[in-house]
């Protein structure tokens, strides 16, 4: 197994919020919960009341066809979007999000497939944005140039991603690099909860490998991540459990050890898992 080290939150301006400890879940306890999510736009039923925990230490699958509503569910527990109703819970502790902001306070930050860095800025900048290290106050305060590149090349080298340097733009970089550098700064905010939605698509065969390996590598150090995918090998390779979403409704929550493809499939569709199978190899 390859030897992976989660450092500490690297301090920085930011956690200034409460945040639910983890120490008050029960062991194997739910990180989070959304309760009745509901969300419309216009006419369009995009969530119609989801409810589903997330436990500690486990990676999600979300699957479902385009339009399922697996992007918006990801949204709205990101602070992203508001919902129309339902709750969400972390650590057991009902909270609203208004922003992106408050669900990083909250420990839960968002992985885009789109690789949302700042390309002109380096890894650095990237890793330590709106949340820079500062000594001295007001109108004196210095920026922490090097103690933040020293925590951003330890970080960056803990979760075993290689660039050539935290100090060149990440236009730079590779699509596996940049969203190297993007899982990087989840962990650099101190995340418990990491969403992923589509974080390989925009990735070749071995940068979706080293993806995946590092998302692995953070469960094993105890966090807790919910990945957006249309990749069923991925799904299997990754998740802990399968969340199945059809329509805006959650199917169901599957093990993933104790399912096949076959019957994801079908839930996915909505048809048998005989008349699935036929409609696959048609
Ligand atoms: N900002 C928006 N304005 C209007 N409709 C939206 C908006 N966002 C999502 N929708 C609609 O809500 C439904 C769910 O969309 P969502 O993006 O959550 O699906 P998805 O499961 O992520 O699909 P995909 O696999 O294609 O990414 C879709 O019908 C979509 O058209
Ligand atoms: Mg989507």
């Amino acid at each position: 197994m390859n030897e992976m080290k989660v450092p500490a939150p690297a301090g920085g301006g930011g956690q200034t919020a409460s945040r639910p400890a983890a120490a008050e879940t029960p062991a194997g306890g739910e990180v989070l919960r959304v309760e009745g999510v509901r969300k419309r736009y216009g006419g369009v039923v995009a969530l119609a009341g989801v409810t589903c925990g997330f436990p500690r230490n486990t990676i999600t699958a979300v699957v479902g066809d385009n339009g399922a509503g697996k992007s918006t569910l990801l949204r709205i527990i990101a602070g992203a979007e508001h919902p129309d109703g339902g709750t969400i819970e972390v650590n057991g502790a009902s909270v609203r999000f208004r922003s992106p902001d408050d669900a990083r306070s909250a420990g839960i930050e968002t992985v885009y497939q789109d690789l949302a860095l700042a390309d002109n800025l380096n890894a650095t900048e990237n890793l330590f944005m709106g949340r820079e290290q500062t000594r001295g106050r007001s109108l004196l305060t210095f920026m922490r140039h090097r103690s933040m590149r020293r925590d951003a090349t330890r970080i960056i080298r803990g979760l075993d991603v290689r660039i050539p340097s935290v100090r060149i733009p990440v236009e730079g970089l590779s699509g596996g690099q940049r969203q190297g550098v993007a899982i990087a700064r989840a962990v650099n905010w101190g995340s418990e909860v990491i969403l992923m939605d589509e974080p390989t698509a925009a990735l070749g065969v071995a940068e979706t490998a080293k993806v995946e390996e590092i998302v692995s590598g953070l469960r094993e150090r105890g966090m807790t991540m919910i990945v957006v995918s249309h990749n069923l090998d991925q799904v299997f390779r990754l998740a802990d459990r399968i969340a199945v979403m059809r329509r805006g409704e959650l199917v169901d929550v599957l093990d993933a050890s104790a399912t096949d493809g076959q019957h994801v499939v079908s839930l996915i569709t909505g048809l048998s898992a005989t008349a699935a199978a036929t409609e696959e190899r048609a």
